[in-house]
């Protein structure tokens, strides 16, 4: 492994923590808002941004690693069409990035749209629906064996 490959597959593994914790964080806060018709407090906006922060962070070190660093998304780049033969290359360039792409577009479609809300209810309920499809997308494309590769849940 080269050097910034390790940096770059260590940092994106370690920030699927971070955008785990907060996801589940923002949609109890949500729920919670919603059933009890909360305020939506300074508290609620910080995790939502949270949230999509750590997306984008994502976002960057997985184009990084898809276009430059990945040894899987370089072979699948040289030839297409036999990579999608492959199971694990196919997830790799097709399956893993576009649907954690169209993730993070639904996320920041929703961020966007709660901070132009202006009704506290409606904002809980904004949240509980664009970060809730987001996650659960998210969820599906994390690693561990469901619908890819398995890969260790903590890189040492
Ligand atoms: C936004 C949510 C995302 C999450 C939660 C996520 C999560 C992960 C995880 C857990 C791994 C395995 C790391 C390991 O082996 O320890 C991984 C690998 C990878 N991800 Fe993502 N990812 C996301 C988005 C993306 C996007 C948008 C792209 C590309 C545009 C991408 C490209 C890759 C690539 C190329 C690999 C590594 C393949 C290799 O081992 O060389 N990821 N991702």
């Amino acid at each position: 492994m080269t050097t910034l490959y390790t940096i770059s597959l260590y940092l994106h593994s370690w920030n699927r923590w971070l955008i785990i914790i907060v996801g589940i964080l923002s949609l109890v806060f949500a729920l919670k808002g919603s059933i009890n018709k909360h305020p939506y407090t300074k508290s609620d906006r910080y995790l939502s941004l949270t949230f999509i922060g750590s997306l984008h962070i994502q976002l960057l070190l997985g184009l990084f690693l898809y276009f430059i660093a990945s040894p899987y998304t370089t072979q699948a780049m040289q030839n297409f069409g036999a990579a999608m033969k492959d199971s694990t290359l196919r997830y790799w360039a097709v399956e893993h990035s576009t649907l954690n792409v169209i993730a993070v577009i639904i996320a920041q479609i929703g961020s966007v749209l709660i901070k132009r809300e202006t009704r506290p209810a409606k904002k809980h309920r904004k949240t509980l629906i664009w970060t809730g499809i987001a996650f659960l997308i998210i969820l599906l494309m994390i690693p561990i064996g469901i619908m890819g590769p398995d890969r260790p849940w903590f890189r040492f």
